[in-house]
């Protein structure tokens, strides 16, 4: 494996998280403000051509999954041309993308033929007018829709995101875990996360233990499923269900010492984490041509920079109680 995306814990980055667009079609609370995020000028973010030569670069190095994020990926308006792209990669074994799923029913046999093998798809809530109010615009409908197509043109599991919130949908908890009796889905049920400006406070966070907590009352014979390397979901199924459960504990119990993740940004960053900023402009350097192996050393700086830990866990947080004031805010999510 590749000595540049191996940082100075010996975590070997394989997974690699591409931002396609910073545009989105929905305006989440916990994600976005209602007028939306600052656009960065188009001629500043990565074309095609340059995404790919990125991919290639990372493939060639040790990357065998690559997630295709926003915004909302789906937006690009050739995603699926990307895909098709990406599949030519011999030692590519997962193009994955995680969508709002508006989109998606229509998109989906297409990005399906280019290669798509994996969707997670975010949905907080099972209540349309609730949807309508935590998205701040209309689309239930059509993400139950892109569900079903996913379903159907056999992805297994499907995974839906649903990031729980105190006083929104918490009380949706086992409605959503009845999901994945008769369907071969993967709710996953995320501990929300202070973001820059989405008014995350400590007291609307549902902690994994609560969530576990509410599912095992109602479902005592709830049994824990074995850890997935690098998985940033602890997996746990009801016996007799099709599908299964998880929790991303980002908050409670983080997972940042079997970190496999390195993102770029829309507009060419490469950010080491989550948590952090952007470490260096890969496009810059792309357009100045710079060589090969020049870019890589610049890669394998940043990933060497990596810290241990992302700042919303260090080890103090984990066993004292979490409070916002003891929490910095992340810059972002993708
Ligand atoms: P899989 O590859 O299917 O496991 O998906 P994923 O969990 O890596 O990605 P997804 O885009 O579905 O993200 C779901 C949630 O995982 C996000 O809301 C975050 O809470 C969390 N997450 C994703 N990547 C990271 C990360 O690098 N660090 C932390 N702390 N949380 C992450
Ligand atoms: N906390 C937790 N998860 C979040 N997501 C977006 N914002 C937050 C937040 N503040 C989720 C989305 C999507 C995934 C990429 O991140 O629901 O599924
Ligand atoms: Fe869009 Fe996803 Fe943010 Fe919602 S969470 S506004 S769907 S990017």
């Amino acid at each position: 494996f590749s000595a540049f995306l191996t940082d100075s814990f010996g975590r070997r980055h394989n997974y690699l998280r591409i931002s396609l667009t910073e545009k989105c079609n929905l305006r989440c609370q916990y994600c976005m403000p209602e007028e939306g995020v600052p656009l960065t000028p188009k001629a500043d973010l990565l074309t095609t051509r340059e995404i790919l030569t990125l991919s290639r670069l990372f493939v060639k190095e040790g990357v065998d999954k690559i997630r295709l994020t926003g915004g909302e990926p789906l937006i690009r308006p050739d995603v699926v041309d990307i895909v098709a792209q990406l599949q030519q990669l011999d030692s590519l074994k997962t193009i994955a993308i995680t969508t709002n799923g508006i989109n998606l029913a229509r998109l989906l046999p297409r990005l399906q033929g280019a290669g798509l093998n994996a969707i997670n798809i975010s949905l907080d809530t099972l209540v349309p007018a609730k949807f309508e109010f935590i998205a701040r615009r209309k689309g239930f409908h059509k993400v139950m829709e892109g569900i079903h197509k996913a379903i159907e043109l056999g992805y297994d599991p499907v995974k839906v995101n649903c990031v729980v919130m105190r006083g929104l949908n918490e009380d949706e908890l086992l409605d959503f875990v009845a999901l994945s009796e008769g369907l071969p889905l993967d709710v996953r049920f995320i501990e929300y996360m202070p973001f820059d400006g989405n008014k995350w406070n400590f007291k609307k966070m549902v902690s994994y233990k609560e969530m576990l907590d509410t599912i095992q009352q109602r479902w005592p014979e709830l049994e824990k499923l074995p850890e997935e390397a690098s998985s940033t979901a602890k997996a746990f199924r009801i016996p007799g269900f099709r599908g299964q459960i998880s929790f991303i504990t980002s908050m409670s119990e983080h997972f940042c010492g079997s970190c496999n993740r390195l993102r770029i940004t829309a507009d060419g960053n490469l950010k080491v984490c989550l948590f952090g900023n952007s470490e260096v402009s890969l496009r810059d350097y792309l357009r100045t041509g710079v060589p090969e192996e020049e870019l890589l050393s610049i890669i394998g700086a940043a990933v060497g920079r990596k810290k241990r830990q992302h700042a919303g866990c260090l080890p103090e947080l984990r066993d004292a109680p979490l409070t916002s004031s003891r929490l910095p805010p992340l810059d972002s999510l993708r």
